[in-house]
């Protein structure tokens, strides 16, 4: 029988052992080309659970990790108002780095990161997976192609439930529907427009999460105005019923001169599942598993930041498509207190 070459695999350690710290774990424990080595959470138990779950080393600290640690890349994957710390502490250690998104949610943070990584030679990507959404990235190719002309106007929706602020996230109040999905929302309207937002106009709506406890606006609709004229409309709610067939509603249309695209993500009829107690839409696309294996396209990002790594490519997503990404809702914020039309600045 032929003997196959073994490869050098990345080591990857990992800062945060969440909820979606798991969805990291596992491709890099999977992935032929990468080894999971160790991860560090706060929560000692949290992170003595999943490096008991795949065998490998913890911390509570990550300086402690990043210092004892022989890796090649680090994953931050802290909730989302934390990523400065752990990113700056990986660059220090010229380690290359996958960040939750958004990159930072304040321009200090932003500014550290910035600086921190300039000069250093070590790839940074912000998981951004909707660049792997496979509706989206036809779009972009058709967008691309020209097939549509010159886009003209667009629409987003992307929303949760009301379960993720009040039950899934213990730290909802210090983020934001903005930072959790609008950062994905301008990431996909920004990467299909091809242009920079000049301009964002925000109006939020708040007092159903307040009278839950959590002091964070509902939901934010949103003008965003581009450099090429094209006009984008937001919408980032964190209220939905808890009956919505599916976590997300994704919704978004790119209309060009000669042509439009509709994308429904979330309400469409791909599979519908009806059991004695239940009727649901089982997502398939976004975080789902092929015989036992993660497939999705929440795990093709982590996978594709692996193999560029490895063959010494560049990553997808450039550090200044991220960084804009935080400049835009830092505006859209700003927007919807003042009520008022703000310009971003980069
Ligand atoms: N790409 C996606 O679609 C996607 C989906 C879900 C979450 N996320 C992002 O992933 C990040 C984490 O989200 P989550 O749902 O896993 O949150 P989570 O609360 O389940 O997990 C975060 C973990 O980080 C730990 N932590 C906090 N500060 C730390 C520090 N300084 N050092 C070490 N550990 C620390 C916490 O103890 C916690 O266990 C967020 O930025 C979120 O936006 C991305």
């Amino acid at each position: 029988m032929k003997n196959f070459t073994t490869v050098n695999k990345i080591k990857v350690a990992l800062i945060g052992a969440g909820t979606w710290g798991r969805a990291h774990a596992e491709i890099y424990s999977s992935h032929h080309l990468s080894e999971f080595v160790s991860v560090c959470d706060l929560s000692e138990q949290k992170a003595k659970v999943l490096a008991q779950d795949y065998g490998v080393k913890y911390f509570t600290d990550y300086e402690q990790m990043l210092d004892d640690t022989d890796c090649d890349a680090v994953a931050v994957v802290t909730p989302d108002f934390t990523h400065a710390g752990p990113v700056i502490a990986a660059a220090k250690r010229n380690k290359h780095i996958l960040c939750e998104k958004p990159l930072a949610t304040s321009v200090e943070d932003l500014e550290s990161i910035l600086n921190a990584v300039k000069g250093k030679n070590i790839q940074i990507m912000v998981d951004f997976h909707n660049r792997w959404n496979p509706p989206v990235c036809k779009i972009k190719d058709d967008v691309d192609a020209g097939k549509i002309g010159k886009i003209v106007s667009a629409y987003i929706r992307l929303n949760d439930i009301i379960y993720v602020p009040t039950k899934m996230l213990t730290w909802a109040e210090k983020s934001s529907i903005l930072w959790f999905l609008g950062s994905h929302a301008v990431d996909v309207l920004n990467w299909i427009i091809g242009a920079k937002v000049e301009r964002v106009y925000s109006v939020c709506h708040e007092g159903i999460l307040k009278d839950r406890g959590i002091n964070v606006p509902d939901l934010y609709q949103t003008v965003l105005e581009y450099s090429s004229g094209a006009v984008a409309t937001m919408e980032n709610s964190w209220i939905l019923p808890d009956t919505n067939p599916y976590v997300n509603d994704y919704k978004l249309n790119i209309t060009g001169e000669k042509g439009m695209f509709n994308m429904d993500f979330s309400h469409n009829t791909l599979l519908e599942r009806f059991l004695e107690n239940e009727a649901s839409h089982p997502d398939v696309i976004c975080k789902s598993r092929i015989h036992g294996k993660p497939t999705g396209l929440a795990y093709e990002s982590i996978r594709d930041f692996i193999e560029r790594i490895y063959h010494h490519e560049k990553v997808l997503i450039s550090l200044k498509e991220s960084a804009a990404v935080t400049r835009i809702i830092l505006a859209i914020m700003e927007s919807a207190k003042r009520k008022e039309p703000v310009n971003v600045v980069y």
